[in-house]
This record gives structure tokens, sequence and C-alpha cells, in this order.
């Protein structure tokens, strides 16, 4: 007997999708005309030079910033329609390229804040044990984590940024070149912790990055060049 289920939709799928700026004087347009679908279970990794649009491309598929053509979708609805606040609190979380930490609070405070925000339950104890054991896992320890975030280190500020994406229980989470500020070791047990997110809980996780080494360790590499994005085959 054959099987009539249809296949699942993917994550996220971009169909069209072009972005100008308009400025006082003239207008620039950053992305031309992007498809691509994104899976869950997936890491993928975006590479491409400085104004190349990839900031850009995130807030759009973050659901910060609305296209100026085409359509987006996220498990075959369209964001507009489900709501952009709600895409943003239920199913995807980013990690910004300038952190956005709310500094006048502790590390321990940006994490529980942000779970409180968007519903985040953890499965087992209450929200700040789960934030401490998010951001202990990150090598935050109790002491770290009750500092004000300002008087973190720039690679330590990084890592509450990322303990706070990871705390919300979302199915895509977005980097804006996450280990820019941090040393190799760290930097490596971020990717792979990335790499856990997608394989072991099937999310689906997208990284900006410069780095060649990090995009080697993922499982798609996309190149963001002149407007369009082309998918690389990953030789390693
Ligand atoms: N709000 C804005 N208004 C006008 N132009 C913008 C705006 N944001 C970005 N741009 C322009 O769009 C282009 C792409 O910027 P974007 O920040 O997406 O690049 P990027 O690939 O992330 O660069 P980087 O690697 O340096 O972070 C740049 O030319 C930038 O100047
Ligand atoms: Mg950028």
């Amino acid at each position: 007997m054959t099987s009539t289920t249809t296949p699942a939709p993917p994550a996220l799928r971009l169909t069209g999708v072009s972005h100008t700026y308009s400025g006082q004087r003239r207008r620039t347009t950053v992305l031309r005309d992007i498809e691509y679908a994104f899976e869950r279970g997936t890491f993928y990794t975006i590479l491409g030079p400085s104004g190349s649009g990839k900031t850009t491309l995130l807030s759009l598929a973050s659901g910060l910033d609305t296209p100026t053509r085409g359509t987006i979708t996220f498990d075959g609805q369209d964001l507009t329609e489900l709501g952009l606040g709600r895409y943003r609190n239920k199913h995807a979380a980013t990690i910004f390229q300038q952190y956005n930490l709310l500094t006048y609070m502790t590390a321990l405070q940006n994490v529980t804040c942000a779970m409180e925000i968007t519903g985040a339950k953890p499965a087992t104890g209450n929200r700040k044990d789960h934030a401490l054991r998010v951001l202990d896992n990150l090598g935050l320890d109790r002491a770290m984590a009750t500092r004000n975030v300002l008087r973190l280190s720039g690679g330590q500020q990084q890592r509450v940024a990322i303990a706070r994406a990871l705390a919300c229980d979302v199915d895509i989470l977005f980097a804006d070149e996450p280990t820019g500020n941090l040393d190799e070791d760290t930097a490596q047990g971020i990717i792979d912790t990335f790499r856990d997110l997608a394989h072991e809980q099937n999310k689906c996780v997208v990284v900006v990055t410069h780095s060649q080494h990090l995009a080697a360790q993922s499982d798609r590499i996309l190149n963001l060049r002149k407007g369009k994005l082309t998918e690389q085959v990953n030789t390693h």
C-alpha cells in the first residue's frame, strides 16, 4: 500500500524574497529574489562579504522586518498571517551581532526574563534553575550569572546572549556571528552546542559567520553574494 501522507513543509521557506533599503537620496537593493527552504534537524551556516546582506537576511527570516517583495513561511504559514510577534515569541530565537542584552540586569535575569516573555517552561525544575543550568553549560558559573552583564567580558556577554536564546524552547535558532569574540575552545563548544541542537533536538539552526572553520562543521553552507543565496558543496 502506498502512503498518502504529504511530506511536512520545511520549517522555513523563502520565496522570491527581495529587500531594498530606501534612504533619502538612494535605494539600496540588498537581497534579490532569494529562494530557499530551511529544514529542521539541520545546521546551516551563511558566509558572505561584509555588507552583503547577511544580517538583513536574518532579520527577515527571524521576523524582525518584512521583505520588500516575496514571502516567508513557517511550517507552511505566512509569517505575516501567523504574526511576527507570535513567530518571534514561540518559534524563532535570535542571537544578535551586538548581543542586545538588557544592561541593567544580571546574566541570569536576562535569561529568565526572556523565558517569561516567551512563556518557555523547562521540562524539569523552575525557570531560574533551568537558566542557571544553561548558563553553566556555557561556562558561566553562578557568580558570573548573578553579576550585572556590563561587568562581564565581551565573550562572556556573548555567551549570555546564546544562553538566552537556548533557554527558550524554539524551533529555529538564528545567530549572527556568534563566535566572533570567543577564544577557540569556547567557540568550538558553542559550535558543538549548535550541532547538537540540530541533530539531537531536531532544531533548525542558522548561523551567519565569517569563519570557514565554523562553516566546515555545518551540514549546509550557504553563500550570500550580490544579493543571491547559493548553496556550496561542503567538501569536509
Ligand atoms: N537600516 C538600514 N538602512 C539602510 N541601509 C542599510 C540598513 N541596514 C543595512 N543597510 C545596508 O545594507 C547592506 C547590507 O547590510 P547588512 O548589515 O545586512 O550586511 P552584513 O552582510 O550583515 O555585513 P557584516 O558582515 O559587516 O555584518 C549594507 O550596504 C548596509 O549599509
Ligand atoms: Mg552583519
